[in-house]
């Protein structure tokens, strides 16, 4: 039987995306974000990111429908992410998949967009094996899930106590005077810092039996607050010795929290004798995550499963591929009257 084409729409935070595919096959895809006026806040207004989804959202759709070169009567199946999210932009996304969904006829799954980012590994990678961990890893959220079937079966082995890694790194980024979102500024000069320079805490580890599987990174934002202010930064006109100095408190403070979920990760691939890892969410992006986590998954015999950049950071294809496995498990559609769930519970991955 052919398999089914699904439209799928993301609009959880500040990106507006929408995607098509064909069973495991990405068939096109287009992302709007309103990153770009968040800068000067230093953080995103949930205001301004529901505004700008109101706009982007129609030529986001025309733009997707073309990139796939197909029109809305060849799509069998729609997606939307119901949450998590913030209420407003959440709202947007989910008014357009059902103004569609009752124009056109089309059955609409409401599906969990932390889900979603792993799921979307699938339309790169393949299949995935019979059980699997993922690693979520964003601005927003750092979980750690056993699936046995991204459609139907996902449960919840742990996450962050308080801050998840991307916030961290934000907040980090933030105290040593770096643009908004500071993560990626961070992981940068994390690399130019010396090793062991200077040690941060890891969060947790003195309570590896009580939260095997969970992670706090808050303690150790405020060690890197309490380092700076024992430990002045020197004056702008010492500018290598600045920056040397910066790029030693990114160095120690990105080892810390990639430490913890790393070692969590291929911890719970061994405990529950998982052959794969799967990771996704914009913190996917960081260097020293890709790195740490290669090696210590290969010295354990597990393979580790990466989605490219595009699809790591909130896009169209992770609600289409969730909503594709869905359509292809035989799943019953969301019922219409689903509206946005700010808080949704990992191991929902849908509203059935
Ligand atoms: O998944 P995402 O696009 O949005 C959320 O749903 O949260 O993730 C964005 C987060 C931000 O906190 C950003 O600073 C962080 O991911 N991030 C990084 C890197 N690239 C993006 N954090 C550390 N290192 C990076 N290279
Ligand atoms: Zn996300």
């Amino acid at each position: 039987m052919a398999k089914k084409v699904v439209l799928g729409i993301e609009s959880t935070c500040d990106e507006t995306g929408v995607a098509v595919v064909r069973g495991d096959e990405l068939l096109g895809q287009c992302t709007a974000t309103s990153m770009d006026q968040f800068e000067r806040y230093g953080g995103i207004i949930p205001e301004i990111a529901s505004r700008a989804h109101l706009e982007s959202f129609l030529p986001t759709l025309d733009q997707a429908l073309q990139d796939a070169g197909v029109t809305l009567d060849e799509v069998d199946a729609l997606a939307v992410a119901a949450g998590p999210g913030l209420v407003g932009s959440l709202t947007v996304g989910i008014c357009a998949a059902k103004t569609l969904s009752a124009t056109l006829g089309l059955p609409l799954y409401g599906v969990n967009h932390v889900i979603g980012h792993l799921a979307v590994d699938a339309l790169v990678d393949g299949p995935f094996p019979e059980r699997f961990i993922g690693l979520v890893a964003s601005g927003g959220h750092s979980n750690l899930l056993l699936i046995e079937d991204i459609a139907l079966s996902v449960r919840e082995l742990g996450g962050t106590l308080d801050d998840a890694a991307g916030e961290a790194f934000d907040k980090v980024g933030r105290l040593l005077g770096l643009p908004y979102p500071g993560g990626p500024h961070v992981d940068r000069l994390a690399r130019q810092g010396e090793p062991d320079a200077i040690t941060f805490p890891r969060g947790l580890a003195h309570a590896k039996d009580r939260y095997p599987y969970d992670f706090s990174f808050s303690g150790l934002k405020t060690a890197v607050g309490r380092y700076l202010a024992a430990n002045p930064l020197p004056e702008e006109d010492r500018e290598d010795d600045r920056e040397q100095a910066v790029a030693n408190i990114c160095r120690a403070f990105s080892e810390s929290v990639n430490d913890s979920l790393t070692a969590k990760a291929v911890q719970a691939a061994k405990d529950f004798d998982c052959p794969t890892i799967v990771v996704g969410g914009g913190f996917a992006a960081n260097s020293r995550l890709r790195e740490l986590l290669v090696e210590r998954a290969d010295q354990a015999g597990v393979e580790v499963r990466f989605p490219p950049m595009k699809l790591c950071t909130d896009n169209g294809a992770q609600i289409a591929a969730l909503g594709s496995a869905l359509a292809e498990a035989g799943a019953p559609p969301s019922p219409m009257d689903f509206g946005p769930r700010t808080a949704m519970d990992l191991s929902q991955t849908y509203v059935a």
